[in-house]
């Protein structure tokens, strides 16, 4: 609250007031003319995704800190947190299936070039939570307070980072630098590190708030790509295989997003684990 302006800071405040409700409602601007009834379905429920994106940077970078802290589980409250946040979003993408094909081709050419693509809070939330891919910031190349943004999450700690920094501050193994992201075809490389997490599952009552949060960082990357497959499906529900308003070749291109995952190390460590003797 302490940022907040003085002048809202009164015995008369209002919930209007407080929430800024009226600037709120004053940003659907519809290009359809006239209006197209689903056009509005659709700017509200792309405006709440932000507004989501927004709050989930919020809570990450704040998991990131305890992370870094070494304050484990206040670090999983907050990452279960988003991961609250990701199952409602994934709920949400659902409201869009009852807009049919033929309403959306109504208006669907007013809104070209703009895309879902052009998301920067969507990229910011990958990147922060460590999948930097470059390719993304060439996409904005045209636009440099983006690119400064982009390159801002690029280069500062991720969540991934944090939590490897976590583990190795709690006295696992984990080998030092080793790029997690970059391990690629280093198969030594990847069983070594892959070794050195069994304990957060062998020895799971030595190392319980870790394993927690691991199991919540799992969690973050299932309900994400959960969001990617149900938009995806949406998508070719709505537009079919048509290429899309960003220029990407549409379902295609989505289709082959929705393996990423920011901890695949957490999810490879599963086909190793064998059971205690
Ligand atoms: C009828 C509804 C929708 C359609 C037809 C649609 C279509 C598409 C298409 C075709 C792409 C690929 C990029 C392109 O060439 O444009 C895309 C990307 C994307 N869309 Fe949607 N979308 C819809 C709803 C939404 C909603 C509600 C969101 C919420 C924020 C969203 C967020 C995104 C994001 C973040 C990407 C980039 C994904 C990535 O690159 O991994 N989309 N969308």
């Amino acid at each position: 609250m302490s940022d907040e302006p003085r002048d809202l800071k009164r015995a008369d405040l209002t919930y209007d007031e407080y929430l800024q409700v009226p600037g709120l409602l004053n940003l659907q601007r519809q290009l359809s003319n006239p209006p197209h009834h689903d056009e509005m379905l659709f700017i509200i429920i792309h405006q709440t995704y932000e507004l989501w994106f927004r709050l989930v940077l919020h809570e990450l970078e704040n998991a990131r800190q305890y992370m870094m802290n070494a304050e484990i589980l206040r670090a999983r409250h907050f990452v279960h947190r988003v991961v609250e946040i990701f199952k409602v979003a994934v709920q949400q993408i659902h409201v869009l299936e009852t807009m049919e094909p033929y309403e959306f081709l109504a208006f669907r050419k007013e809104l070209m070039p703009a895309s879902g693509f052009q998301s920067v809070q969507f990229r910011e939330v990958e990147f922060l939570c460590g999948m930097k891919d470059d390719r993304y910031l060439s996409y904005f190349r045209h636009n440099q307070d983006v690119v400064t943004r982009l390159t801002k999450r690029k280069e500062e700690v991720s969540v991934r980072d944090a939590f490897y920094m976590a583990l190795r501050a709690s006295g696992m193994k984990v080998p030092e630098n080793v790029d997690l992201q970059h391990l690629g075809d280093d198969t030594d490389a990847r069983e070594a590190v892959l070794q050195s997490l069994l304990p957060l599952y062998q020895q799971r009552p030595t190392h319980l708030g870790l394993n927690l949060l691991a199991e919540s960082l799992v969690s973050l990357d299932q309900y994400l790509g959960l969001w990617r497959e149900h938009h995806v499906r949406v998508v070719e529900r709505v537009i079919g295989f048509k290429r899309g308003t960003g220029g990407s070749a549409g379902v295609g291109y989505l289709k082959s997003t929705v393996s990423k995952k920011a901890f695949p190390l957490l999810w490879e460590l599963r086909s190793v684990l064998e059971r205690p003797e």
